[in-house]
């Protein structure tokens, strides 16, 4: 989530420091910036005159960070308005890449952008769209099947009141059209229990951000597009904020660093090549000091790989996260 917390004028970027003493040891050379934002991790890693940076962004309203950006840094900075999967529609020069880094999810000014209305403290319809979408959360709610919903809010929210959620979504929206004040107030009369620790909403808000924004799809073929473009020897470095993407990075990692036997009756040389040599076994957190300055920043868990080996194989990582990509795949129904 957010990885950028606007106080006044002031951005922090998660875990920054990290990043820049995990990258610095590949400089000179291009990295590509595949979650733009405010352009903080850009601007960072241009300090060094040796650098490029090639970002990318879904959201339209990043293009503004970007031409800034680009009127200081012109030839040394390219910037296109896209997302994960569609990273190879950018002709790169993939030799000179060092590094290809994801910090994902949200931007607090996403957040807090009321046209996105990505909070439940928002007003008005339903809309979650980071950019770039095919259909709202408004389609969403109003729409899919109870059963469908049931699905969405159990895996992608973990929610444990999926089910009675979804039958009194389905029940209100019989007389009006429901928006984002009807959907809080609604798990709030039903999720009675006080949990102190997070909103009532925010396990439902979880799971239609990732449904309207394809989160799951954009992941997984995010690193497999990142792989095919990165050159051995080059880093992948992703900062993750939930567990079903922690999930997915930990397992494209760890699965692609061991190497496999293909059958036991095969001999040594027949394994399966590993792909990456991870550097970590266990993720990186946020410092205490970054926690204490900028809370958000706690559910923070920073990965990262470097890539030992070429492969065009990856049905194994897509098989493994195959229920989530079919609850995804719900929204042709809309
Ligand atoms: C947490 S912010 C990044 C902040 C950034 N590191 C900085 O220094 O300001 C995440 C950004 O990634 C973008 N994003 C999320 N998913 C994306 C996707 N699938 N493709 C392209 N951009 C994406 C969001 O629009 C958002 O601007």
């Amino acid at each position: 989530m957010n990885a950028t917390v606007k106080t006044g004028k002031k951005h922090f970027p998660v875990m920054l420091n990290e990043l820049i003493s995990i990258i610095s040891p590949l400089y000179s050379g291009t990295f590509i910036d595949c979650t733009f934002g405010q352009g903080e991790y850009s601007k960072a890693i241009l300090k060094h005159p040796g650098n490029k940076v090639i970002a990318i962004d879904r959201d339209k309203k990043t293009t503004l960070n970007a031409a800034n950006l680009k009127e200081k840094f012109k030839d040394k900075f390219y910037f296109k308005n896209i997302k994960f999967r569609e990273i190879k529609s950018i002709n790169i020069d993939s030799k000179d890449v060092k590094a290809i880094i994801f910090d994902l999810g949200y931007s607090s000014n996403q957040i807090q952008d009321p046209e996105k209305g990505l909070s439940f403290n928002s007003r008005g319809k339903l809309n979650m769209q980071m950019g770039l979408n095919n259909f709202s959360a408004h389609q969403v709610i109003n729409h899919l099947e109870q059963k469908d919903l049931e699905k969405i809010f159990k895996y992608f929210g973990e929610e444990k009141y999926s089910k009675v959620i979804s039958r009194k979504i389905c029940e209100t929206r019989k007389k009006n059209k429901i928006n984002t004040e009807d959907l809080v107030n609604l798990i709030n009369k039903t999720k009675l229990k006080k949990n102190l620790k997070i909103h009532k909403s925010t396990k439902i808000f979880q799971a239609l951000r990732i449904f309207v924004n394809k989160e799951i799809s954009e992941l997984i073929y995010g690193l497999i597009n990142a792989f095919n473009t990165l050159p051995v020897g080059g880093a992948i470095v992703v900062v993750s904020f939930h567990s079903i993407e922690d999930k997915i990075v930990k397992f494209f990692f760890k699965n692609y660093s061991q190497s496999k036997n293909l059958s036991r009756y095969l001999p040594e040389q027949r394994k399966e090549k590993k792909l990456f040599e991870l550097k970590n076994n266990k993720p990186i957190f946020p410092s205490e000091k970054e926690i204490k300055n900028n809370p958000p920043s706690r559910s923070a868990k920073l990965r990262y790989a470097i890539k030992i080996n070429n492969s065009e194989n990856f049905d194994a990582f897509i098989q493994q996260f195959k229920y989530l990509l079919d609850i995804e795949n719900l929204s042709k129904k809309i």
